[in-house]
């Protein structure tokens, strides 16, 4: 039944192929690959075994409009969103990078657990050196896990500046299949209009004494409204940009698989008359749970099923802004005329060409704004077995402060982050440098299993925010229980183990946590390497809100090779560059 689908439709707009030829000299056909998030996917049919998929990536700033205003966007195969990456669960893929930004670069994989392969994580500083323009990288992982996935920069600001866009893995033992007719993918996304180039310098000026920049806009797949009132003279700004439209037959069922790739907010996502099913968050199968609304904060994904069983017409699609840090007049754009309201169309087949007249049922942004869907309203499908045997207990106090100069920085139990670009940590701890010995600007929390069944090792992370914003932490390489998600608990009301849930937590990969508030979260230690945690709002990160969590380094360091492409990255590199590195810690 589904596959009369690959017929129908065509995702896939555009390829021109390439063989590769590895360091083993096998050799791959790449697939530079285009997308369009307005039309169905076309699942991959299954195979009997895995398989290898090689795409191909050219990174390249092209002039483009998403909200109707025209700036430069480090774009990926000149798109943004960046193309749709597909594959079965257990294939491997190739993705074949060539940087041609004029800038270095660098991708992460959201989500991936890059089980022996922690190199290919993608973190400049911390699992490999950048990309230097007009230099192609050959990522290469086997995909040991299915969902709704995606990529983005990890440097600088690249992601604000448009490199980031979905990959999807998908399952064939999917419980829902059958449940569903079609899939799309939705993004929802902020965005600037001046590049982080800009934006980072003032952010970052010792003097600077404003908050995170605001946003123009908000986007959905790609596709805004921006007001072009605002827009310098001399710019070039389409007050009617096209509206993101998802078009549904009527009497069919869809699966929407919903990220937010923002910079800095919060949305609230609801289609008017149709509430909408959960059934993933962040790549695992949930028990359905039908909400009206949708609160997803930055870097989560939500599948949710849609009926499209209403009267033929336009529905609007609502994707609500919330900005949850502080805010005063001194932050960068601050007064940009941004429209929280961003809009799309849900247009059933037959429905005329005209704007959504649809009303909302009943939106309660303010209760859910800056907030997750209500952890304990979120059973996993399949039943988890929480690891018992804590190896480790970390907490990670969340707090804003000052350096001697000025500068604003975040810490992390009062230290910020500052990546050794030059150096990244891996490879230092592959070759003999001891990881209990690196400067306080590493921010590492080193654990390893040393008694108790191994098997059953965990690590529990608490994580104390004491700042007045939600800040949605990410840890990369692993999936997460979400113990406790607390509420106003810091310090007077300690986190107690009793209110625990160890029963039936649900997993995810990145959690809000509340302001001035502490969450508990635990992990499996099962991979060995080096993982970034951190806030994945950017310009938290871009303050050094991130630790690194160095995970088993003596079996790390005894199983791994890095490869010398990856390595070959860091040759050259000015260890000048690294001035940034001392000074990071404050009183
Ligand atoms: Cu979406 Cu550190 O990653
Ligand atoms: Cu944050």
């Amino acid at each position: 039944m589904k596959f009369e689908l690959i017929f129908t439709f065509l995702v896939l707009i555009s390829s021109s192929n390439s063989a590769l030829i590895n360091s083993r000299g096998e050799s791959y056909e790449c697939t530079y690959v285009t997308s369009d998030l307005f039309k169905p996917l076309v699942p991959l049919p299954p195979t009997d075994s895995p398989v290898t998929r090689c795409y191909n990536l050219e990174l390249v700033v092209k002039d483009l409009a998403p909200d109707g205003f025209t700036r430069p966007v480090w774009t990926v195969n000149g798109q943004y969103p960046a193309p749709l990456l597909q594959a079965n669960y257990g294939d491997r893929i190739l993705v074949n990078v060539t940087n041609k930004y004029g800038d270095p670069a660098s991708i992460h994989w959201h989500g991936m657990f890059q089980k022996g392969t922690n190199y290919y994580d993608g973190i400049v500083g911390v699992t490999q050196c950048e990309i230097p323009n007009k230099v192609t990288f050959l990522y290469n992982f086997t995909l040991e896990q299915y969902g709704t996935y995606w990529y983005h920069s990890h440097l600088q600001g690249q992601i604000v500046d448009g490199l980031k866009g979905p990959l999807i893995i998908y399952d064939p033992k999917d419980p829902f299949y059958g449940k569903y007719d079609y899939e799309y993918v939705m993004t929802v996304s902020d965005w600037y209009h001046t590049p982080s180039g800009i934006l980072l310098p003032l952010f970052r000026a010792d003097k600077y004494r404003g908050f995170d920049p605001m946003p123009d806009s908000g986007d959905i797949s790609g596709l805004g409204q921006c007001d072009c009132s605002a827009a310098p003279k001399n710019s070039t700004c389409n007050p009617n940009n096209k509206m993101a439209t998802y078009v549904v037959k009527k009497g069919k069922k869809y699966r929407f698989r919903i990220i937010n790739t923002s910079s800095l907010v919060h949305f609230t996502i609801s289609i008017d008359n149709h509430p909408l099913t959960i059934m993933e968050v962040d790549g695992d199968y949930v028990k359905p749970v039908t909400l009206n609304t949708i609160p997803i904060n930055i870097a989560q994904r939500y599948s949710v099923i849609l009926d499209a069983n209403q009267p033929i017409d336009n529905y609007k699609i609502r994707a609500h802004i919330s900005v949850c840090t502080p805010n005063n007049n001194l932050t960068i754009n601050y007064n940009a005329p941004l429209n929280y309201d961003v809009t799309g169309i849900l247009k059933y087949e037959g429905a005329e060409d005209k704007l959504p007249t649809s009303k909302a049922d009943s939106l309660n942004y303010t209760s859910e704004a800056c907030r997750d869907v209500n952890p304990s309203s979120l059973k996993p499908y399949y039943e988890n077995k929480v690891p018992k045997n804590v190896i480790s207990t970390f907490k990670v106090l969340v707090t804003f402060g000052n350096l001697p100069t000025g500068k604003q920085v975040a810490l992390i139990n009062n230290s910020s982050f500052v990546p050794n670009l030059n150096y990244p940590t891996n490879q230092q701890v592959v070759e003999g440098v001891d990881p209990y010995k690196l400067p306080p600007s590493q921010n590492a929390h080193v654990y390893e299993c040393n008694s108790g069944d191994c098997n059953d090792a965990a690590l529990d992370i608490y994580i104390v925010n004491n700042s007045t914003d939600s800040h949605p932490f990410h840890l990369h390489g692993h999936i997460f229980y979400i113990l406790f998600n607390g509420e106003n608990n810091t310090g007077i009301d300690p986190p107690n183990e009793a209110d625990f849930n160890f029963k039936d937590p649900v997993t995810r990969d990145v959690v809000t946590v509340l302001p001035n508030s502490t969450t508990v979260i635990r992990y499996s230690v099962n991979n060995p390497g080096v993982w970034f945690f951190h806030c994945h709002i950017q310009w938290h990160l871009n303050l050094g809100m991130a630790v690194q969590m160095i995970e088993s380094p003596s079996i790390f360091k005894n199983t791994t090779i890095i490869p010398a492409d990856v390595t070959g990255l860091c040759a050259g590199i000015d260890l000048a560059m690294n001035k940034d590195n001392k000074n990071s810690k404050t009183e």
